[in-house]
This record gives C-alpha cells, structure tokens and sequence, in this order.
C-alpha cells in the first residue's frame, strides 16, 4: 500500500477552518486507501516561543481534535513528533546537506522573521523546513496532503530527498504535494486576499473549530463581501463572496455552480446566513466529541503511545539506512 503523511502544529487552543477545509478533510479519507501516518509537530511548535505547559496541553487537545475528526488509530498511525527522536536525528543530516541561501528563501521564514526582527527569530525558525524534510522523508510517503502554504516546503523536502538519493545512493521517495482543488487556501474572513492564519492581526477574521458556535456564526454574517449584490464565483473581483462559496460547498458537499445558481435574484444576507448555518452543523457536534477523548487521558497517552512505537518501527529503519549511508559507525 502507498503511504501518506502529514502534520498539524499543537500551535492555539483550536485548528481553524483553513487547516480543516485544506488539510485535515482529506486525512480522514485518505486513511482508507493508504498507509497513513499523521503526527503533532510539537518540535516545530517551540520555534517560536512557548509556554511549556500550554504546549503540553495543546498537543493534547490537538490529538483530541484529530481523533473527534475521524482519525481513526486503527487504521492510521497518529503520534506526537518529540516521541519519536529519529525525526530530530535525521533532521540534523538534512541540515548538512541543506544550503543557507536555499533556506533564506524560504518566504514563510522571511515573513516570520521579518515580523520578529532577525533579533528575536531562531535558528530553529530558519531550519523550521528541513525538519519539515526530515519528518516527512522518515515515512517515504508518495503523498503529502498539506494546503496551499506548505506548498514551498514541499519543494523543498523534494530538492533535499532528490540531493542526497544523488549523493549517496537511493535511500528517499520524492514525495509529492496533495491539495484539494478549491479549498487549498481558505481566505481570512476580514481580509479576503489573505490566508486565513491563527497570527492574523484580528480575530474576527478567524474560524476556530472549537469556538462557540454562535460566535462563529457571528464571524460568518460579519465577513467582509463587496459593494456589488451578485452572488457568483470571482477570486480576483469578489474574494470575499468567493471565500463564502467556497466554505459552504465544501462544508455541504453541493458545487459552487449549483449554489450559485441557487442564489439567483437572492443576496449576500441569505449566501450569509446559509454559510452560517451549515458550519454551525458542522462544528456542533465537534466540542463534546474532543472533551470525550480529553476526559480520558490514559487513552489517550495509549494511542500516542501505540502511534509512536509504529512509527519507530518505520522510522528508525530509514535513519539506519541514512547514517550507513553517509559513514557514521553503527548503532548499537
Ligand atoms: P500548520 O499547522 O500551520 O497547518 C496545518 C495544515 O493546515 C493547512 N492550512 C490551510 N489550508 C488552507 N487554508 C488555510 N488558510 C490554511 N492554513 C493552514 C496547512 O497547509 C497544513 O497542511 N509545517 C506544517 C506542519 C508540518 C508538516 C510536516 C506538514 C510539520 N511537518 C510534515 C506536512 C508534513 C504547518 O505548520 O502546518
């Protein structure tokens, strides 16, 4: 079977609306057709600082989550990264091979550091992307279901796994990058042209799964829209309206045409008020469910735990491998 791999940062107190709709929507299905290994970054999280307890407490809630969402650990391998030190181990041989320009390019890096001041951003924040390699390459997945944003990463994951295959001998799969077409970048509710994002400069513009529902609601019938009153699909003239269609047929599972078309003679109050009441169905249901598995800590401790045990097993071969490859003495 083919494998897929990917990663949520236990980064806020809930995923949003853009990591569901471009990420975690398709991790659910994808658990049937392949190996899949999802995993908490938690090493990528203290790139920026943290607050040691919160961390703890979010890696839990984040696993929480995936689990309310539908990650099933019996048939997906879901673990915590800092439970699994190969990642660590191998990212530290990427970094080897890794040239500085190269990172410097990275623009989620030049954006990040350039809101903290090169000052204050880490080295861990400027090699942020080649342990994002490491991560992945461990696993030699053929797919990576990421959204938009993670796109350059992905790049560059390939770049690293395609150098070293060169430089010593095939030891990587070239993973690729999958999106789902339409939803790979869920806008900012306030600010249509740019992504929705946990760091943006107001909250109003944000979609927390686990918020309350009539909050959420609230932010929906707030977005921003244009001064026109036709509802139709138009990224460039009509980002905000386009954001909305886009939410609410992923949300419902109906085409954008065919809501489109349903919105005739109708205007932005009603595609509004619809968009509202299809996520407010949506994330319902999903609070108790995450309070459920958080209420059971040993359980959960068993899952992360039986998840990280199973990825050793594939991991720790592929770091075998790597070390052998570029010299170092065996383990014992
Ligand atoms: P993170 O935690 O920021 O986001 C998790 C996933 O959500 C997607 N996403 C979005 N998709 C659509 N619209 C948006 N507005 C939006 N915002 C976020 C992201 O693209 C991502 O797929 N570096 C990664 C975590 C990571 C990882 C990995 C992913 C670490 N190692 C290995 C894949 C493979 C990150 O910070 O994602």
């Amino acid at each position: 079977r083919h494998r897929v791999l990917s990663g949520i940062q236990p980064t806020a107190d809930s995923f949003h609306l853009g990591n569901y709709l471009g990420a975690l929507a398709q991790w659910v299905p994808l658990q049937d057709e392949f190996d899949a290994f999802y995993f908490i970054p938690d090493l990528h999280a203290i790139t920026v600082p943290q607050d040691p307890k919160e961390l703890r407490r979010r890696t839990k809630v984040a696993a929480a989550q995936l689990l309310a969402l539908g990650i099933d650990p019996a048939k997906s391998t879901l673990f915590v990264q800092s439970q699994v030190p190969e990642h660590a181990q191998l990212a530290w041989v990427l970094n080897c091979i890794t040239g500085f320009g190269e990172a410097s390019r990275m623009t989620q890096f030049k954006d990040k550091s350039a809101k903290q001041g090169t000052e204050a951003a880490t080295v861990g924040l400027f090699t942020y992307p080649v342990l994002m390699a490491a991560d992945i390459l461990l696993y030699r997945p053929q797919r990576v279901p990421v959204g938009e944003d993670q796109r350059q990463h992905l790049e560059m994951a390939r770049d690293l796994a395609q150098r070293f295959n060169s430089r010593f001998g095939k030891s990587f799969v070239i993973p690729e990058a999958q999106m789902i077409k339409g939803t790979s970048k869920i806008y900012d509710l306030q600010d249509p042209t740019s992504k929705m994002s946990k760091s943006a400069a107001s909250e109003a513009g944000l979609i927390n799964l686990l918020d309350d529902p009539k909050v959420s609601a609230k932010r929906i019938k707030s977005a921003v829209t244009d001064n026109e009153r036709e509802i139709r699909f138009d990224r460039e003239a009509k980002p905000g309206v386009s954001n909305l269609l886009t939410i609410q047929s992923a949300l419902s599972g109906r085409s954008v045409d065919d809501l489109v078309r349903g919105y005739e003679g109708k205007g932005y109050g009603d595609l509004k008020s619809d968009t509202a009441d299809v996520l407010v169905d949506f994330v319902t249901p999903l609070k108790a469910k995450v309070d459920g598995y958080l209420a059971d800590p040993a359980e959960l401790d068993r899952i992360l735990e039986a998840g990280a045990e199973r990825a050793r097993e594939v991991s720790s071969r592929t770091l075998a491998t790597v070390y052998d490859k570029v010299g170092f003495l065996p383990q014992k």
